[in-house]
């Protein structure tokens, strides 16, 4: 496990842009899980401004590691942030676009998601192998769209569950941990004094750190990156 940080959310932005620009040209082509809510937004822009010339989009196929079962046009939807902050910026094939339908019936599209990836990625150890994962940490320690409630679907035995949002009710469709812990890298882009207290009970192991999700993220075979800033790393 590396940590990685950095002084602010921009420069751990740009911290993990350069990694996968590395990763980028050492192979040919990438599969990406890319992760939702805000943090990841930064990043996006930067991919789609100072780094457009650099990246041969036709190269990397993008999946989602999570999505709230809306219609791709709600607000709340992760793909539609990463169609305003990257998707619409960038030239990159439709097809390379693999985006879980959330206005599927979300048990329908659990099944239909972890099928599309048992398709297109490579079978490792029975399970789909992603090139890369980036991850976020909520506040409650969760990651991906799996909750403290429901932490059981850190070890489930299928490749994508539905989610609940303990808050707001909402459901989502998400990686399970097996899944998650077989990419060949996992990278969770954490910034801001809101993740510092969980990210400090899972780094020194104490506390309630059990209870957290992504404290259970631990690639069985790959390599875990946090690209953190100060702020979340007191
Ligand atoms: C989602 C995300 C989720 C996110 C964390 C952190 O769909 O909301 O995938 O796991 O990464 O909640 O969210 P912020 O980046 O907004 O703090």
């Amino acid at each position: 496990m590396k940590k990685q940080i950095y002084k602010d959310a921009n420069a751990a932005a740009d911290g993990f842009a350069q990694y996968l620009l590395s990763k980028h040209k050492s192979q040919d082509t990438l599969s990406i899980a890319l992760s939702g809510g805000s943090t990841p937004k930064i990043l996006f822009n930067l991919l789609a401004d100072k780094y457009l010339s650099e990246i041969d989009w036709s190269k990397i196929q993008l999946y989602w590691g999570d999505e709230r079962c809306v219609p791709p046009t709600d607000n709340e939807s992760n793909y539609k942030m990463t169609v305003d902050h990257l998707i619409s910026k960038i030239n990159i094939p439709e097809t390379n676009i693999h985006r879980v339908l959330g206005e599927n019936s979300p048990t329908e599209e659990a099944v239909r998601y972890g099928q599309l990836l048992a398709e297109h990625l490579p079978i490792v150890d029975g399970l789909p192998e992603f090139d890369i994962i980036i991850l976020g940490i909520g506040t409650d320690g969760h990651t991906a769209s799996i909750f403290p409630h429901e932490i059981e679907l850190m070890t489930s035995a299928s490749i994508c569950a539905i989610g609940i949002n303990p808050d707001s009710g909402q459901k989502r469709i998400t990686l399970t941990g097996p899944v998650i812990n077989n990419a060949k890298s996992v990278c969770f882009l954490a910034t801001g004094a809101s993740k510092a207290e969980k990210l400090s009970e899972i780094f020194s192991a104490s506390g309630n750190f059990e209870s957290y999700p992504a404290a259970h993220v631990s690639p069985t075979h790959g390599e875990l990156i946090w690209f953190l800033d100060e702020d979340s790393s007191k």
